[in-house]
Order: structure tokens, then C-alpha cells, then sequence
């Protein structure tokens, strides 16, 4: 597996991997990705040839990112994709001046089963939970939305 900088032409397959996970992406999140992955900046993870995750993470103030998107295609995930498309985003974030990092994600006062799994994988990845909106502004009625930051160097 290889994690590379996304490139234009790996759009279609960014939107193929979440058309694949409809319990956590719907229809209407592709043309967002179709519209943040060019400006970026993001990373695919590429296996023979074939996109199998990404991560968009675009800068939202000088010293501030927020992790938009990450994916792994069902049949990859729990092998290690994420972390490593994650990881690398992070350092690249941080060797471009990004001290904290932001990530929205389902709260667990939602009760959706498949978010246990994604909350799990942020807490692991070192994010903290430091807020829950409801609703935000944005996002659909009844999805209380957590919010998880990490500070990436001091
Ligand atoms: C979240 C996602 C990007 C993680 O990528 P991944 O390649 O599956 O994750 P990894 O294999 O690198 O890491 C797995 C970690 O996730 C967590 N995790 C995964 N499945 C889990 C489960 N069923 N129960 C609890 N924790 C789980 C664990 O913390 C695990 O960490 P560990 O290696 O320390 O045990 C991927 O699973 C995915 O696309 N999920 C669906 C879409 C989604 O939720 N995107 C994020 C929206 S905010």
C-alpha cells in the first residue's frame, strides 16, 4: 500500500470509496467531496493501483485544519488504512505550520451503532472530544455532531 498527495483525477474513486459505505456517507456528501478533494489538501492510500482510503484536510485558519473526510473501502477497513492515511495527513499538516486538528463526527447520544466504531477509531488516533453541537448548523436534524481536536505539536 502506498499513501500519496490526491490528485484531480483520483476524484471519482474518493467517491466510489464512500458510495460503498451508505451507513456513514449519504448521497449528498459526494459532491463535497467532488468539491474539497481538488483544493485539498488530501491523501489516497493506493493498493494495485486501486484507491482504497482517503483524507481530505483542508486548512480552516493559519494554524488550524479539520479533517473533512476518511474513508477506507469496507472489504480494507480495520487493517491499518486509516491509521496510516491519519498519520501521514497529520505530519504533513504539522511540517506545513498546523498546531491543531479538527475532526466532526457523530455524538454517541445519536445511538447509531456504526459511529461506536469511528469515535473509537479517533479516540485512538489521539483526538479528545471537547464539545457537542446540536444541532449544527449544516447538518442534518438529529445528528448531534462531536467535535474532536488534537493538538499536533506544541
Ligand atoms: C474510520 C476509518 C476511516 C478508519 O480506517 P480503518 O482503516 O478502518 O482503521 P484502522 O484499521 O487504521 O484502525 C482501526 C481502529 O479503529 C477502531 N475500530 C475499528 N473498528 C472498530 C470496532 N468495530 N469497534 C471498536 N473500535 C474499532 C479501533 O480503535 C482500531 O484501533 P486499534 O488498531 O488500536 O485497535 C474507516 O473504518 C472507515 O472508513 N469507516 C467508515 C467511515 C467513517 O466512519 N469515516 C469517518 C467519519 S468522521
Amino acid at each position: 500500500m502506498q499513501i500519496r498527495a490526491a490528485r484531480t483525477d483520483d476524484m471519482e474513486s474518493c467517491v466510489a470509496v464512500i458510495a460503498a459505505l451508505p451507513d456513514y456517507f449519504t448521497p449528498s456528501t459526494h459532491d463535497d467531496v467532488r468539491r474539497e478533494l481538488p483544493t485539498g489538501p488530501a491523501w489516497v492510500a493506493v493498493a494495485e493501483g486501486t484507491v482504497i482510503g482517503f483524507v481530505i484536510a483542508p486548512r480552516r485558519f493559519h494554524a488550524a485544519a479539520e479533517i473533512t473526510f476518511a474513508a477506507v473501502v469496507p472489504h480494507r477497513r480495520g487493517q491499518g488504512v486509516g491509521t496510516a492515511l491519519v498519520e501521514h495527513a497529520l505530519a504533513a499538516l504539522a511540517s506545513d505550520g498546523v498546531v491543531v486538528v479538527e475532526v466532526k463526527t457523530l455524538d454517541a447520544s445519536a445511538g447509531y451503532e456504526p459511529y461506536v466504531a469511528t469515535r473509537a477509531f479517533w479516540e485512538q488516533r489521539g483526538f479528545v472530544q471537547i464539545d457537542c453541537i446540536d444541532p449544527l448548523p449544516g447538518w442534518e436534524p438529529g445528528n448531534p455532531s462531536a467535535i474532536y481536536a488534537q493538538a499536533i505539536q506544541p
